[in-house]
């Protein structure tokens, strides 16, 4: 039976639109082998779109976005949008996207590939085997909390962000995150900075609420300072990881550090009808439009939507045999190592295409 699926791309901005063709490729490649079917709709996001409609995003785009079962995103922002108010800033599309489409979970693994654990600035001793997963509430916490601002206070600017969560927030996500443990090793730790925040012991009080329901979860917490510190020195203690939005947002570019390169990870964003895939590298803008940027990041985001969106599982299996037998070889500049060939992002995307049809 054919699946047909309603497929959304916002290329953005920076190295966005080179990652996305790569992407798509991908995609069109997976509909020669695997029996699916997709309608691709190309639209602009953040500092593209507001070069077009003088907004980061339109309440249209947003709508399609809505209708459609997956979203797959390059990146936004630049500098040459940065001065804009907040409201136009190319980031604020991503966050309305987020939201808009209730997007409460994002989920970002971190895994060694083969062949790669002598590039991260670690050593190899402390990132061999690690395999986590960082579970961020995304339509929450500070960046969505009000008031916020910058007004005169004693005769100076002031700027202000409101941190909060309400019990239901923090129930949904961590029952995701329980549910997402049982399918891994069984083991979570909570992050939170509960030792100064109200947010944060609330936080925890109701993780344990939820841990309940979930016996069988080995439930750890831990200060959010301690973590960043142990996610660097022992990060295979970790498995699965449940934080808010901006304590995922800062543990996860960590966590990239392990790996030796942002540019090797996806994420997906889960909540609502729509499924949102997005690289957690940013629009590199020092690199933008050079033919250097690793869409790996962009194809595992694929890998993912395989499976969430179009619930084939086994792609799995082939997109890892072809990334090591691609890795062996072939490295874009920033996980290039002596020995292997240096190529540049649509040179990489042939190859590594190339070597999922030896595969199948
Ligand atoms: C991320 C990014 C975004 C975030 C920015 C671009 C708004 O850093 O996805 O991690 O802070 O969520
Ligand atoms: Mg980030």
């Amino acid at each position: 039976m054919s699946t047909h699926k309603d497929i959304v791309f916002l290329a953005g901005d920076g190295i966005g639109p080179e990652i996305s063709i790569q992407a798509l490729k991908l995609l069109k490649h997976f509909a020669s082998i695997y029996d699916i079917s997709y309608k691709i709709t190309e639209l602009p996001i953040g500092g593209a779109c507001y070069d077009i409609h003088q907004v980061p995003i339109t309440d249209q785009i947003l709508d399609r976005c809505k209708k459609a079962d997956a979203v797959f995103l390059g990146a936004v922002g630049g500098d040459k949008w940065d001065n804009l108010p907040m409201k136009f800033r190319p980031e604020s599309a991503l966050l309305k996207l987020r939201k808009g489409l209730g997007l409460y979970a994002n989920l970002r693994p971190i895994e060694i590939y083969d062949g790669l654990d002598s590039i991260s600035p670690l050593k190899a001793s402390i990132t061999k085997g690690v395999d986590l997963m960082i579970v961020r509430e995304l339509t929450g916490g500070i960046y969505f909390g009000n008031p916020r601002g910058i007004k005169e206070v004693n005769g100076q600017k002031t700027g202000f962000n409101t941190m909060q969560y309400c019990e239901d927030e923090i129930k949904i996500i961590a029952k995701k995150a329980f549910e997402l443990s049982l399918q891994r090793s069984g083991r979570l730790c909570s992050v939170d900075k509960a030792n100064v925040l109200e947010t944060s012991r609330l936080w925890r009080e109701t993780v344990d609420e939820v841990a309940k329901s979930f016996p069988s979860v080995k439930l750890s917490h831990m200060y959010v300072d301690n973590a960043a510190m142990q996610l660097i020195s022992n990060p295979r203690q970790f498995d699965c990881i449940l934080t808010g939005n901006m304590f995922g947002d800062i543990l996860s570019d960590l966590a990239a550090t392990i790996t030796g390169s942002i540019g090797l990870l996806p994420s997906v964003s889960i909540g609502g009808k729509t499924i949102l895939y997005e690289p957690v590298h940013g629009s590199a803008p020092d690199i933008a439009g050079k033919n250097l940027a690793n869409p790996l990041a962009a194809f595992s985001c694929i890998g993912l939507m395989l499976k969430h969106t179009f619930k084939i599982d086994k792609a799995d299996v082939l997109l890892n045999k072809a990334l090591t037998s691609t890795l062996e070889k072939y490295r874009t500049s920033d996980i290039w190592q002596d020995g292997t060939t240096k190529l540049g992002c649509s040179q990489m995307g042939d190859i590594f295409i190339k070597n999922i049809s030896n595969f199948t």
